[in-house]
């Protein structure tokens, strides 16, 4: 089966529906056809502040909804990022090999840099891709699956493994990046034309996978739409309509125009009652697993234990190699 790669931030204690859709959906389709691997990336999560009590927490939450959400944690390998060390250690040497110029060009490091202030920006952040470069590479990954957000940072991982592979001799597969067009970005419902985030400075317009169906509810029923009325799918003009049909569209299994012609000549408050109805209808008893799962933190932990030895396993094969070829001196 082909590798996969692919991973979260641990960065809030749920995660929001953009993750939900834009990620695990594809994932959980895709475990079945490739030999999966899915991280929980806490290393990357430390890049921005983070209080130490809650991120702990947050990275059993962020597996439980991961295996709620239907990632099968026998079949694939689901582990802890800091679980395995060779992370930290390939992006040490994938940082030799990168220039200050092309790391600066990465717009979301830009757009963080510039929301947090040049005192909040640190070295961890600037250098945020090349350990994403490295969870990726370290597998031998063919395909990575992520967001619209995320496709930089795959480019640069790509032109890293050809450079090495280049100057130290064939190492690395060169991954392709995989983002499923219509779900690549879903935006805010407060601010419909930016994407939605974990970080966002505002919680208006986020659908957590957690929030009790009472909170989704007021959230989806006093989103943004626009006064023209129609329930069309026009992402130019009527962008917070456009990103309703999306989201109801994934999560029903329905064609937009299936929607569109049920919802003809009704008012944004009915697509809204429907939407309710599939975004509580399908995070319900995903929460309900969360807290049977997080119930049992051991049997969790061993799970994550069980996996990042695995992980390990792959990865340790890599980053021998890596340092060999690289002429680090082999311990004996
Ligand atoms: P993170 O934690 O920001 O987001 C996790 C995944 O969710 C996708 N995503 C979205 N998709 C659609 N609409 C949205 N509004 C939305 N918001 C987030 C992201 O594109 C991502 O796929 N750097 C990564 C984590 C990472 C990683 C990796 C991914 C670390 N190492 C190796 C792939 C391979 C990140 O910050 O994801």
């Amino acid at each position: 089966k082909p590798r996969l790669y692919s991973g979260m931030q641990p960065s809030a204690e749920s995660l929001q529906i953009g993750n939900y859709i834009g990620a695990l959906l594809n994932w959980k389709e895709l475990q079945k056809s490739h030999d999966a691997f899915f991280s929980i990336v806490d290393l990357h999560a430390i890049t921005v502040a983070q209080d130490p009590a809650l991120l702990a927490l947050n990275t059993r939450r962020t597996a439980a909804q991961y295996i709620a959400a239907g990632i099968d944690p026998s079949a694939s390998t689901l582990y802890v990022q800091s679980h395995v060390a060779a992370h930290a250690q390939l992006a040490w040497v994938l940082n030799t090999i990168t220039g200050f110029g092309e790391a600066s060009r990465m717009t979301q490091f830009k757009d963080k840099s510039t929301r947090f202030g040049a005192d909040a920006t640190t070295l961890g952040l600037f250098a945020y891709p090349t350990l994403m470069a490295a969870d990726i590479l370290l597998y031998q990954t063919s395909i990575v699956p992520v967001g619209e957000d995320q496709r930089q940072h795959v480019e640069l991982t790509r032109d890293l493994a050809a450079r090495f592979n280049s100057r130290f001799g064939d190492t690395f597969t060169v991954p392709e990046v995989a983002i499923v067009k219509e779900t690549a970005k879903i935006y805010d419902l407060q601010n419909p034309t930016s994407k939605m985030s974990k970080s966002a400075e505002s919680h208006a317009g986020v659908i957590w996978v957690l929030d009790e169906a009472s909170v989704t509810k007021k959230k989806i029923m006093r989103a943004v739409t626009d006064a023209d009325g129609g329930v069309v799918f026009d992402r130019e003009n009527k962008p917070g309509v456009a990103n309703l049909l999306t989201i109801y569209s994934v999560l029903a299994n329905r064609t937009v125009q299936s929607l569109e012609d049920e919802y003809a000549g009704r008012g944004y408050g009915d697509l809204k009652k429907g939407l309710v109805e599939v975004v509580t209808g399908t995070f319900d008893p995903i929460r309900a697993r969360v807290t049977e799962l997080l119930d049992d933190p051991a049997e969790l932990d061993r799970l994550l234990a069980v996996n990042a030895a695995h992980a390990a396993e792959v990865a340790n094969a890599t980053l021998a190699t890596v340092f060999e070829r690289v002429g680090l001196l082999l311990p004996r």
